[in-house]
């Protein structure tokens, strides 16, 4: 019996780096019933481990914890110094590129003796041996795909759940490199991983904003729904003020390279349409970027920010998290 057969509730709290993923918005989910995520990428190890400390001491329940796997290799660091100089000749103080793993072996350390329930992975599949290693210590391995190839690698490996994502996600794809996926809808995707006949279990993600998407989701062969944006507006959440706002707001989504150097889906806006052209460097460019992204934050500028967003973000309320979960939920027979 594993983790996604105890869940009362089919609904995963998405792991959403970068601010919006607190203890408290993990802590609250678990107490709705549904899986609560703590979101370990541009964390320390140290920092990571005292999230576990704290989401343990708020809940007995089961909860997850997910790693970004490092990229194979930087991205062509002339490109990248293009991309700086552009930024710089409009005025801006980028950052300084740099290539790193998010500590990566610091967090698998910190997994590995913490032995959270489940540890899922994005963009890329973790070798066998580290899935392994999850399993010695009692914690369930998923991994995101974006496409029937990346589905096959991941089972391969030993993955016990795959988070199926669809393009309408927001924030970053979680395809194992910029050119394997394919943009598959989450439906299509889901019927091409074998629907309610999948050899593994599916987690459904992307877009997944009313209880009805949540109940077309499980129709469609998902054990779960693992929704990102519909949590972004809790009061538990870490979401800025200016990307709160903007969720709330009808706008459309694109999907950009220009902020992290890795394609990613959010409310489009200013900085993604003046830069259509930025290299696949991530995270080189993660950190380009940080100063502007900073400066943005403080001076309220929607314009300037990286408003990740799925395509169903106007649908999102302003409710508590436990709220949100049996909202969702409601069209689930008990
Ligand atoms: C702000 C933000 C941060 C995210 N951070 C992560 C992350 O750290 N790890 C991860 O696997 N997915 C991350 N995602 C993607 C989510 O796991 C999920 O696939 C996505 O939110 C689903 O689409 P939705 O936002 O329309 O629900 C993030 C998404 C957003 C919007």
């Amino acid at each position: 019996v594993g983790v996604l057969d105890r869940l009362r509730v089919p609904i995963v709290q998405a792991p959403l780096a970068g601010g919006p993923s607190t203890v408290e918005l993990a802590a609250a989910v678990c107490g709705a019933g549904a899986l609560g995520f703590l979101a370990a990428g541009m964390r320390t190890p140290e920092e990571l481990a005292e999230e576990i400390a704290a989401l343990r001491a708020a809940t007995d329940a089961d909860f997850g914890v997910n790693l970004f796997v490092p990229a194979p290799a930087p991205g062509d660091p002339a490109e990248v110094s293009r991309y700086a100089r552009q930024l710089r000749d409009a005025g801006a103080e980028p950052g300084e590129p740099r290539f790193e793993d998010d500590a990566w072996k610091g967090k698998v350390e910190v997994v590995l003796a913490e032995r959270p329930p489940v540890v899922s992975f994005t963009f890329g599949c973790p070798p066998a041996d580290v899935i392994r290693a999850m399993h010695e210590a009692g914690s369930e391995a998923w991994v995101t795909v974006t496409s029937p190839e990346e589905a096959e690698r991941a089972r391969e490996a030993g993955a016990d759940a795959l988070v199926a994502q669809g393009i309408e996600a927001g924030g970053h794809r979680g395809a194992f490199s910029e050119d394997s996926g394919g943009d598959f809808g989450l439906l299509a995707l889901l019927a091409l991983l074998g629907g309610p006949d999948s050899p593994v279990a599916l987690v459904a993600t992307g877009g997944i904003s009313t209880p009805a998407t949540v109940a077309a989701v499980i129709a469609a062969g998902a054990r779960a729904a693992q929704v990102g944006t519909a949590f972004m507006r809790c009061p538990e959440a870490g979401t800025k003020a200016v990307h709160r706002d903007a969720l709330a707001d009808p706008a459309p989504t694109a999907v950009t390279r220009a902020f992290t150097g890795r394609r990613a889906r959010g409310i489009r806006n200013r900085f993604m349409d003046e830069h259509p052209d930025a290299p696949t460097a991530y995270p080189e460019l993660l950190h380009v970027t940080a100063p502007l992204r900073a400066r943005a934050a403080r001076e309220g500028d929607a314009g300037g920010l990286n408003l990740w967003a799925g395509q169903g973000h106007e649908l999102s309320r302003e409710a508590p998290a436990a709220e949100v979960v049996a909202w969702l939920a409601e069209r689930l027979g008990a």
